[in-house]
């Protein structure tokens, strides 16, 4: 059986093409079992996943909870805001308590960058990093190069633009590890402020003009501007990020092509995209929570098998 060349899911950086092949291989399998009116397997029934998310969630915390269940696995779900962490104490102390219960799998969302490695080098379980500050979220690149790639067929040579606020976003770094291992051509496109000093060092193109952007590409994943990581503003004001940046049908209709749209979520509509176009037959947000699964389910799954050996 072929095997993933990690030992845990910390950040697209360390996967290989081959990684990639083999969870998409297995989440097609997954999406046909979803698809079925019983969209169970008994996989994982062995297999206990505890969720730990120190920082908010809808789609990732529910999507890796309904791929566990899918699977069989049992599940625990931790909440920072309602546990001991509160009191003080630490990660380490919290994560080797839930271990003593005989957890197997952690996946955990964190404020802190790195927080998801420093718990595959401190405790003894395998773990997955539902996304770790501004730095990765691994998932959530998986399944966009896995609906980009239900879409239009192959990755390689496809022309993907991400949009908006590049500088706070795990998603973006790493979609663009995922999208290049693929033999996509990346492109970021936002305000300067919101851009990384040093992005070109990652070999991607640089463009503050939204109408060149989106001619140039095939794809353009609009992001959200993440409030919640500024500490200064960093463009005068929310109404000008929109008629600069923001995605709406005038500017989908002034270029020459039909492109496809993503968005990771939560959308703010109005903001960096117009209720039109995300929920315009051009966009494919909800394919994306829809695929999430079957590449949740193909991770673990994935990785449990290692524990099985
Ligand atoms: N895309 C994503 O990570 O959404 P949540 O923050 O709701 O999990």
């Amino acid at each position: 059986m072929k095997e993933l060349s990690v030992q845990h899911l910390l950040g697209i950086k360390h996967l290989n093409k081959q990684d990639i092949d083999l969870i998409f291989e297995t989440a097609n399998h997954f999406k046909e079992v979803i698809n079925r009116p019983i969209k169970k397997v008994p996989s994982l029934r062995d297999i206990t996943i505890a969720n730990l998310f120190f920082e908010n969630s809808t789609r990732t915390k529910l999507s890796f909870e309904l791929a566990e269940k899918r699977l069989s696995a049992d599940v625990i779900n931790f909440s920072s805001a309602q546990s001991s962490v509160k009191k003080g104490e630490t990660l380490i102390d919290t994560v080797n308590n839930i271990l003593a219960m005989k957890v197997d799998i952690i996946v955990m969302r964190h404020p802190n960058i790195g927080a998801a490695s420093f718990l595959a080098k401190n405790t003894n379980t395998k773990i997955i990093n539902a996304g770790d500050g501004a730095h990765e979220h691994p998932t959530q690149a998986l399944l966009d190069s896995y609906s980009i790639k239900e879409k239009l067929g192959t990755l390689k040579d496809k022309k993907i633009v991400i949009i908006g606020d590049i500088l706070h976003s795990r998603v973006a770094l790493s979609n663009i590890y995922a999208l290049q291992l693929q033999g996509a051509e990346v492109m970021v496109c936002g305000p300067v402020s919101l851009i990384p000093k040093h992005i070109k060092k990652l070999d991607v193109l640089v463009e503050t003009n939204i109408k060149k952007a989106l001619q140039w590409c095939d794809v353009a994943n609009v992001l959200r501007v993440q409030h919640e990581r500024m500490d200064i503003n960093y463009f005068p004001s929310v109404r000008e990020y929109t008629q600069l940046f923001g995605i709406n049908s005038a500017l989908l209709k002034s270029i020459d092509k039909e492109i496809v749209i993503m968005h990771p979520g939560p959308i703010n509509r109005g903001v960096e995209i117009t209720s039109e176009v995300a929920d315009s037959n051009q966009a494919i947000i909800l394919n994306q929570v829809e695929n999430g699964v079957a590449i949740r389910m193909a991770i673990i799954y994935l990785l449990a098998q290692q524990i099985k050996k």
